[in-house]
């Protein structure tokens, strides 16, 4: 059979530590940022005290994934399991943990795909350093990932250093920023931590190679694809301007080692230039990634925003979705139908997302998210998820048209293998392929329970991507 995908295609399943472990304070690990974000609505919905307890059940959890027939799983390291402190101890507990899942895999013939920061810094090195404020959190973290590479290097090859870096920098809460009013030193600060999380990246990366020599690492990239809102020049300047601050000005400093005019024109004239090392630079450019992993929801829409007195130059607004005075101002695309959370489905901009980074950077493309949330009915014992049928085969089409196109493409990772906790809605927003048996305010019993789209995404990967 003759299909788009290559023979090797990766197809897999994602997840996260926070998301779905459980097990917060069990066998040594201590609190993280996650953790303190996620009882803070403890009172609203579930927390990531149980999650969907993969830390009880990741055995038969991953039964699952090799009767599912998946290739690689793409999951995260907690890193305050290894390291409850982030920068002390090492905790042999949390070590053991990993290899029981990573062995486990391996035994699975499923490749292990390791996240090694996602949104879970370890709070202890807020309460000592304010996080990433700190290059004493580039050290405690370069020291955390040479520790992982030392102990699960000889199974694992691929490797992510930070979850959506161009994501966390723009939620005040996740860089643990909670109680500063103050915009610009909010700005200063995000400032310096993405610096420093772009140094830590290159760190992990440097020391990736120097330990595994076989291995591939690379940024995990919170996708932006920007149409303009109206054909106005300002407006498609807008757009632009949108996804080189929500994504390519990052991408470029991975890349290239240094940041784009753009970027410092605007640290320069917002007064919050980060400071940096005389060796830094060296660091930066030396680093080499392998692969560039995409996760991918959604499509934006943006217009021109002028600047004015009460508006400097690079003031902000909003989180996720920020506007910029003087450059762009975010708005809903007219032309898209959203999910009932509010992202516009659009797989044409999935086709479009993945020739633009290859087009730059000319570097293969994982794609390590992508899925649909919605609340999911359990009838009789079945989940009929037609909807979320719906949304992977256009994706998964995407992917084969960018192939088409000459996109080099790893493999393809839709969010979420298991039911997880939503950072925004818990366990009312649901993407996975498997249905854990929870709501918000009751754990049930945690039956695992096989969707539709669990049947349907099967059969994909039994035929190396035919759909139907
Ligand atoms: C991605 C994150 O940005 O979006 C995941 O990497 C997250 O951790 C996913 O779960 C979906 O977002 P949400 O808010 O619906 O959980």
């Amino acid at each position: 059979m003759i299909t788009t995908f290559p023979k090797d295609f990766l197809w897999g399943a994602s997840s996260s530590a926070f998301q779905i472990e459980g097990a917060w304070d069990e066998d040594g690990k201590k609190m993280t940022v996650a953790d303190y974000n996620s009882f803070k609505k403890s009172h609203i919905q579930a927390d990531t005290k149980i999650a969907s307890d993969f830390y009880h059940h990741f055995e038969e959890d991953i039964e699952l994934m090799k009767e599912l027939g998946m290739k690689t799983y793409r999951f995260s390291i907690s890193w305050a399991r290894i390291i409850p402190d982030g920068d002390g101890e090492i905790n042999q507990k949390g070590i053991d943990f990993y290899n029981k899942v990573i062995n486990k895999l391996v035994e699975s013939n499923i490749v292990p795909f390791v996240t090694l920061y996602h949104f879970d810094l370890p709070l202890a090195l807020v309460k000592k350093y304010n996080g990433w404020e700190s290059r004493d959190t580039v050290h405690a973290y370069e020291r955390f990932t040479r520790i992982c590479f030392k102990e699960f290097g000889d199974r694992v090859k691929y490797w992510q250093p930070h979850n959506e870096q161009n994501l966390i920098v723009r939620v005040e809460e996740r860089i643990n920023i909670y109680d500063e009013k103050d915009s610009l030193k909010i700005d200063r600060m995000r400032a310096q931590m993405d610096y420093n999380m772009c140094l830590a990246h290159a760190l992990a990366v440097n020391a990736c190679h120097e330990i595994i020599k076989d291995s591939k690492i690379g940024p995990a990239v919170s996708s932006s694809v920007t149409y303009p809102l109206t054909c106005k020049p300002e407006d498609v300047h807008a757009a632009r301007m949108n996804d080189n601050f929500k994504v390519y000005y990052m991408l470029d400093m991975h890349f290239y080692g240094e940041y784009p005019g753009y970027y410092l024109k605007y640290l320069r004239e917002r007064n919050i230039m980060p400071y940096m090392e005389g060796g830094d630079s060296a660091i930066l450019k030396s680093a080499k990634m392998d692969f560039i992993a995409v996760n991918y929801y959604r499509t934006n829409c943006a217009e021109a925003l002028s600047a004015d007195e009460n508006h400097p130059f690079g003031t902000r607004e909003g989180t996720v979705d920020f506007s910029m005075y003087g450059l762009f101002k975010m708005s809903m695309n007219p032309k898209l139908k959203a999910s009932e959370y509010g992202a516009a489905i659009d797989p044409s901009g999935f086709r479009v997302a993945l020739n633009e980074y290859w087009q730059r950077y000319r570097l293969p493309i994982i794609i390590t998210e992508n899925g649909l949330g919605a609340p999911d009915v359990l009838e009789d014992g079945e989940v009929h998820d037609k909807y979320r049928i719906n949304y992977l085969r256009d994706h998964i089409n995407a992917c084969a048209l960018a192939i088409e196109d000459g996109v080099k493409m790893l493999g393809y990772c839709p969010w979420s293998f298991v039911d997880l906790l939503s950072s925004a809605q818990g366990f009312r927003k649901r993407y996975g392929l498997v249905y854990i048996n929870r709501t918000d305010n009751d754990e049930l019993d945690l039956e695992r329970i096989k969707k539709d789209s669990f049947y349907w995404y099967k059969k994909v990967i039994e035929t190396n991507g035919e759909l139907e």
